[in-house]
């Protein structure tokens, strides 16, 4: 919670600027107040108007308004605030911030500032790993000012790479971080599996799955979030590492088993990935090749059962184990019936039907299923859907505790 703080905002000119309309939003949902300075690139992909109905509040762009000085000078503006949250932080604004420049009101807020910095950078690829922008960044790290993100991920220029502002949620955390607010799940370790597995047939060939882990990873981001220390074991995807998470790239059923294995003793264990059921018998050493008047026959066996094996371990077991169903039909039922034959404490159930749009998708409907009953959450985005489950693992935790 931010009660009480007061944020200044700097919304600098990159596309990554309509993130943080939301992430006003998720500041506010907080109760900290906001107040935004709009530089004129950041004005070229949000408006001010939007900017301003976000944060309730007249939205400063000009260091020569002469009603801006009359009403609040640029001074009072930086010192008014508890935290300076620059975000987008474009390749320019850390430029002009690791030089001391003051041509615009964004740079002399942050020049006349005493309180604290957090930026958020946002920039292509290339820029990041330029050796001039990160001379730049280490000097603002000498100069104390704090750095969340950026991400790895595909950038709207086309490339990909570390250069994605961080999510809204990770920008909230670190300002929290900032705040040094008592972060629910500080000193509590999580293991979240996410993402398929892939089973080869050949050097060359394997079964897999549709999943795209975005679920799974949205839930290590959060735990991460409110402090616990996550590893995140994942089968392939093309999602980006989550701020602070430990992420164990693994491919089949097998390595997911021992990478989480080794992960523990953990307080809890999230299993969202989709393992394949069945793997290949035998597979073969060369490439099958193609063979007159034959088709080659593939025997499957069955992969271990991850949540069952973690949820069964005895004296090592996570204190909460959480399974995932993705039903097609009866959700609810089957969900139950899963809990007690994996032998987990929550199953969270969701309808993977091809008309949710849930596997692949942002948004999910999910059924928390427990010993308590059936809890039913709204149509809710991925990152909310984890933010959620964050929440009440940490309730549960720490009641479970006092
Ligand atoms: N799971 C696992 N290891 C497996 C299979 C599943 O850890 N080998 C976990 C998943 O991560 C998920 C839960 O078990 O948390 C539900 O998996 P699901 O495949 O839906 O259930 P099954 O047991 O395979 O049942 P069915 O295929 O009959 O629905």
């Amino acid at each position: 919670m931010l009660g009480s703080k007061r944020i200044l905002l700097i919304i600098g000119g990159g596309i990554a600027a309509y993130k943080s309309l939301d992430l006003i939003r998720r500041l506010r949902e907080r109760g900290a107040s906001v107040r935004a300075i709009l530089t004129r690139a950041g004005a070229e992909f949000v408006t001010p108007l939007s900017v301003s109905s976000l944060t309730g509040d007249k939205v400063y762009q000009d260091l020569f308004s002469l009603t801006d000085e009359a009403e609040m000078g640029h001074i009072q503006l930086s010192r008014d605030a508890d935290l300076l949250v620059v975000a987008p932080a474009t390749a320019d604004l850390i430029a002009k911030m690791a030089t001391g420049r003051a041509d615009d009101l964004a740079s002399t807020a942050l020049l006349a500032t005493d309180k604290p910095v957090l930026i958020a950078p946002a920039m292509n690829v290339r820029m990041w790993l330029h050796p001039a922008t990160q001379r730049n960044i280490a000097q603002l790290q000498t100069d104390r000012v704090s750095l969340v993100g950026p991400n790895d991920g595909d950038m709207a220029c086309g490339e990909f790479g570390p250069g994605r502002m961080a999510e809204p949620l990770e920008i909230v955390a670190a300002v929290e971080a900032a705040f040094g607010a008592p972060r629910l799940l500080d000193g509590i370790s999580a293991l979240v599996t996410a993402g398929p597995t892939l089973e080869p047939i050949d050097p060359v060939r394997f079964i897999s799955n549709r999943s795209s882990g975005k679920q799974g990873y949205a839930i290590a981001g959060a735990l991460a979030g409110l402090g616990a220390k996550t590893t995140l074991v994942s089968g392939p995807t093309s999602l980006a590492t989550p701020q602070g998470v430990n992420r164990i790239a693994v491919e089949t059923a097998h390595e997911m088993l021992a990478a989480c294995e080794g992960a523990l003793p953990t307080d809890v264990a999230v299993c969202a990935a989709a393992v394949a059921d069945w793997r290949i018998d035998h597979t073969a050493n060369q490439k099958i090749k193609k063979t007159a008047g034959g088709l080659p026959s593939l025997k499957l066996i069955e992969n271990p059962d991850i949540l069952h094996t973690l949820a069964t371990r005895g004296t090592s077991r996570p204190r909460l184990v959480i399974g995932f169903a993705a039903e097609t039909e009866k959700v609810v039922e089957h969900a139950k019936a899963k809990r007690a034959k994996k032998g987990c404490d929550w199953i969270v159930a969701n309808d993977v039907s091809p008309a949710t749009g849930v596997m692949g998708g942002d948004e999910n409907t999910v059924h928390i299923v427990s010993a308590a009953g059936v809890e039913t959450w709204p149509k809710l985005a991925k990152r909310d859907v984890a933010a959620k489950l964050a929440q009440k693992i940490a309730a549960h935790l720490k009641g479970a505790a006092a």
